[in-house]
C-alpha cells in the first residue's frame, strides 16, 4: 500500500493504474477507522481491481468547533487496518494541501438537505460536497462508496453528483453494529461506561417500532412513540426523529406500498454531550 499525502502525486499514481485499464473504487473517510468504515474498504477491495482511501478530517464540515478539535485521530493505526485490507493508495493530505485557499463554493442541494441535519448543522452538508467533490476530481473513480449509518449524507452525494454530471457510481452499504446494537462511529470513543451501556438503547427501540408499524400505527404515531421511548431512558435525548422517504429525503404520512421506494426513520439522540445518529428501514 502506498501512502500518499500530496494531490499531485495522488493523480500520478491513479495515471498509472488507470493506463493498465484497472477499475477503481473511492472510500471517503475521517480517519479513527473501526469495521463500519471497513466494511466499506472490504466491498471497494472486492468490487474494484484498486481501493483509494481517504483520511482526513474535513474542517469545513463541522459546525462545532469543539467537535473538530477532539475528533479522534489515529493514523497509524488505520493505515495498518488499510494495509491488512489490500487497499492499494491511502491518500492521508494535510488541510493546507486540500485546501490551499478558503473553499467558498456554496452547493445549491435542494430539498435533501434542507431537512433533518441540514438545519441542525447549518454548512455540514456543504462541507461535505466540499471535500468529496474534490475527492471524486483528484481519483475520478468507478464506483464510491457510503454507509447508511450517515443516511441523508447518501442523499446528499447523490444530488452532488448529479449537480456534477458525474458518472460515478454512488455505492451505499448496510450500516455495521456491535453486538448489542449500537451503530459503530468514531465518536463512540467519547461515550464514559454508563453512557456506553444505555446508548444501545436507541437501536432497541428503532428494531421495536418496525412492530409497532406491523400493529397498524401510522408514521406519526410510530415517531411519537419512539421519542418517547428513547426519551424513557435517562440520560438519552433525541434531538430529531423524521420517517422521511429514502430517496427524497421528505417525511412522509402513509407507509410505502411493495414495490415503492422504502421509508427511513432517521434519529439524532444526546448522550450527554456526545451526538448519535442512527436510522432504521421501514
Ligand atoms: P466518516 O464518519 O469517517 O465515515 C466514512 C464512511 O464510513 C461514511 O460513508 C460513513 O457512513 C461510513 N460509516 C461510518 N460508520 C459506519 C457504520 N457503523 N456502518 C457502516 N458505515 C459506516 O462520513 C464521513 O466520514 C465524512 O462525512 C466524509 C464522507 C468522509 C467526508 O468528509
Amino acid at each position: 500500500m502506498r501512502i500518499i499525502r500530496k494531490v499531485d502525486q495522488l493523480r500520478g499514481a491513479l495515471a498509472q493504474l488507470r493506463d493498465k485499464g484497472l477499475t477503481i473504487g473511492l472510500v471517503p473517510t475521517m480517519g479513527a477507522l473501526h469495521a463500519g468504515h471497513r466494511s466499506l474498504v472490504d466491498r471497494s477491495v472486492k468490487e474494484n481491481d484498486a481501493t483509494v482511501v481517504s483520511v482526513f478530517v474535513n474542517p469545513t464540515q463541522f459546525n462545532n468547533p469543539a467537535d473538530l478539535a477532539t475528533y479522534p485521530r489515529t493514523e497509524e493505526a488505520d493505515a495498518a487496518l488499510l494495509e491488512q485490507a489490500g487497499v492499494d493508495i491511502a491518500f492521508i493530505p494535510s488541510v493546507e494541501e486540500i485546501y490551499p485557499e478558503k473553499d467558498d463554493t456554496q452547493w445549491d442541494l435542494g430539498p435533501v438537505a434542507e431537512v433533518m441535519e441540514g438545519p441542525m448543522r447549518p454548512g455540514h452538508f456543504n462541507g461535505v460536497c466540499q471535500i468529496v467533490s474534490r475527492l471524486f476530481n483528484y481519483v475520478n473513480p468507478d464506483r464510491a462508496y457510503f454507509g447508511e449509518k450517515d443516511f441523508q449524507q447518501i442523499a446528499v452525494i447523490r444530488r452532488m453528483t448529479q449537480i456534477m454530471g458525474s458518472p460515478i457510481e454512488i455505492v451505499a452499504c448496510p450500516i455495521v453494529r456491535e453486538d448489542d446494537g449500537l451503530a459503530l462511529s468514531s465518536r463512540n470513543v467519547r461515550l464514559s461506561k454508563e453512557q456506553r451501556a444505555i446508548a444501545p438503547h436507541i437501536h432497541r427501540v428503532l428494531a421495536k417500532s418496525l412492530d409497532w408499524k406491523a400493529e397498524g400505527l401510522t408514521p406519526r404515531e410510530v415517531i411519537d412513540r419512539v421519542v418517547a421511548e428513547i426519551n424513557s431512558q435517562p440520560g438519552l435525548e433525541v434531538e430529531y426523529y423524521e420517517i422521511v422517504d429514502a430517496i427524497t429525503m421528505q417525511p412522509v404520512d402513509a407507509w410505502p406500498k411493495d414495490g415503492e421506494t422504502p421509508a427511513a426513520g432517521c434519529v439524532t439522540v444526546y448522550c450527554g454531550d456526545v451526538r448519535l445518529i442512527d436510522n432504521i428501514k421501514y
